[in-house]
């Protein structure tokens, strides 16, 4: 029987395909990520393994599986965690899964813009915190995104989700990546612009790139520097495409208006970490595809994934290595 490891108690009636015909080692916990040395244990003699973002999968983590191992198959649809080229080398495959949590990555997008540019969490603290006096005409005011001008940095799917729901909110959508520039310009109504057009002219900037080596601290002095001080950022893909000191600066220093951020670098972010200061930052705990229905349909595609290459068959998402 073929060994695997999950690396998170996920739902049974989910995995039960998996338990019923593998020898399944299933981490206790659902909360929290497998401390690194129990992973690199129980990762040996591994032939498939179903991971989470929060685990990484690099030559130590290899090494300790073993050179039986097939495939990994990530819970996610970024896979930085993962180290690809040495995958490739070792004729490891590779699972992920994109498409399903589009539309709850699009939605969190657009709550975050939301709530920075309008204030919403200052807003709910005044409430309950007794701040509510009697009604003001410029209290508590933001900006608005209905017609608005949005940059969208990185045009992919979830991009190009959060482009068609700003369609309904009149704005006007500006992108910088020619990536999928033909299907979506007309269906969109877009217009492509340069990266520094894009930052000049958006009320709000919206990151929406996979984390590489090219794109880490994508985000830095000179990247905000070209914003406009009304303008806000909003990035729900990698913290580490964000300069996170240069955003404190740019936030604290009134150079741009506002910051909704669902990731960061590290994850957790610490309490005590300068961003959670600002009123003027909105932070979530990396929630974007936190939807039920996604959530149930990742687990479904990861598990899928895994039983189809331990079959040597093509998975439903492969990454091309
Ligand atoms: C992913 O799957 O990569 C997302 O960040 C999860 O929300």
């Amino acid at each position: 029987m073929k060994k695997i490891l999950i690396t998170r108690q996920l739902s049974p009636k989910n995995t039960a395909q998996l338990t019923d015909k593998y020898d399944v080692d299933i981490y206790e916990n659902t909360d929290t990520a497998i401390p690194r040395d129990e992973f690199l244990a129980r990762a040996k003699g591994a032939h498939g393994i179903l991971c989470m973002l929060t685990d990484k999968v690099d030559q130590q983590l290899l090494d300790a599986a073993g050179d039986q191992l097939e495939v990994v198959s990530t819970m996610s649809v970024g896979f930085d965690h993962v180290d690809t080229h040495l995958l490739k080398e070792r004729g490891v495959r590779l699972g992920y899964t994109p498409d399903v949590l589009t539309d709850s990555v699009a939605d969190t997008t657009i709550a975050l813009m939301l709530a920075a540019s309008r204030r919403i969490p200052e807003a709910i603290s005044a409430a309950k915190d007794g701040e509510w006096g009697t009604w003001a005409p410029y209290w508590l005011t933001g900006q608005d995104l209905s017609r608005s001008t949005v940059g969208i940095i990185g045009l992919g799917a979830i991009g190009a989700e959060v482009a068609k729901r700003l369609s309904g909110f009149g704005c006007n959508v500006l992108y910088s990546s020619r990536t999928r520039k033909e299907q979506l310009e007309e269906r969109l109504s877009l217009e492509y612009v340069s990266q520094e057009e894009l930052l000049k002219r958006s009320d709000f900037v919206s990151v929406h790139s996979a984390l590489t080596p090219e794109t880490t601290n994508l985000c830095d002095d000179s990247f905000f520097a070209q914003m406009k001080s009304t303008a806000v950022f909003v990035n729900t893909s990698r913290g580490g495409l964000v300069d996170q000191d240069a955003l404190y600066d740019a936030l604290s220093q009134k150079k741009i208006y506002a910051a909704g951020l669902d990731v960061a670098i590290p994850e957790p972010l610490p309490v005590d970490n300068p961003l959670f200061s600002l009123k003027n930052c909105v932070i979530l705990p990396h929630i974007g595809s936190a939807s039920i229905r996604t959530r149930e349909a990742m687990t479904q595609i990861a598990v899928a994934n895994l039983d189809l290459a331990l079959g040597g068959e093509a998975m439903n998402h492969e990454v091309a290595l």
